[in-house]
């Protein structure tokens, strides 16, 4: 295993530490809460019982090949703690998320979470939102009048950069498991995440975006220098 998945690894054996057993859990998507689901296996095996709610089909796959038990979010809709990844961290664990095009779904899993607890390296850790590129999930309907919508309502917050129509690695354009469809923004920096937030979501045609403000109540971050654990005051 790479420097960086071990990194990520443990801090997911951290994240598994708060999990307890008759917990809803909502599983996060992407390469560092693959560990989790990974580790969480483990001890499902071991007798840990646990329903876990994905935030993606991917997700799904990986935990039902792993024999986790799962449920819907309309079967539990109030759930005890979300375990996912992120692409950045910010001031008051403020999040960029969706790197992996799972944004809409995780945000819905995280709002219905007692807890959110995000698990990432430590290279993730930023002094300032915005250099990974913001994803913004939108409907297959106007898609360039949807985009001068999110030009004028980033502007109004700061914010100006490229956005960038998603492809999949096999050059089709990328479809959300919601079947919508994703633009990247590259604005470099977000001065102000909850005004670019409030904008964007003002924008018709804007299903959601990938910042997740007041969600992670915890964040787990592994580094070269051990674990540092942050907590939402
Ligand atoms: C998935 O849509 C994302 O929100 C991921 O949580 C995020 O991209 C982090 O992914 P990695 O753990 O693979 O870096």
């Amino acid at each position: 295993m790479s420097d960086a998945e071990s990194l990520k690894r443990l801090a997911a054996a951290r994240a598994l530490e708060q999990v307890r057993s008759g917990m809803k859990l909502g599983l996060g998507t992407g390469s560092t809460a693959k560990h989790f689901v990974e580790l969480l296996a483990e001890r499902v095996a071991q007798g840990l019982e646990v329903v876990g709610v994905p935030t993606s089909e991917q997700t799904r796959a990986l935990a039902q090949s792993l024999n986790v038990p799962l449920g819907t979010l309309d079967e539990h809709p109030a759930l005890d703690l979300t375990v996912d990844g992120a692409d950045e961290v910010g001031p008051g664990l403020a999040l960029v998320k969706g790197g992996g095009g799972a944004l809409l779904r995780e945000k819905i899993v995280a709002s219905a979470s007692a807890q959110m607890i995000v698990i990432a390296d430590a290279s993730k850790h930023v002094a300032t939102l915005g250099a990974f590129p913001l994803p913004i999930e939108v409907v297959d309907f106007g898609v360039a009048a949807i985009r001068r919508g999110i030009e004028r309502a980033a502007r109004a917050a700061g914010c100006a950069g490229l956005l960038t129509l998603r492809r999949g690695k096999d050059g089709h354009v990328f479809v959300t498991d919601q079947g919508h469809l994703i633009l990247d923004a590259a604005y470099g920096a977000i001065p102000d995440p909850v005004l670019l937030a409030r904008a964007l979501e003002q924008v018709p045609g804007v299903v959601d975006h990938g910042l997740f403000i007041n969600l992670a109540s915890r964040v787990i971050l592994a580094g070269a220098d051990g674990i540092a654990v942050l907590d939402r005051a």
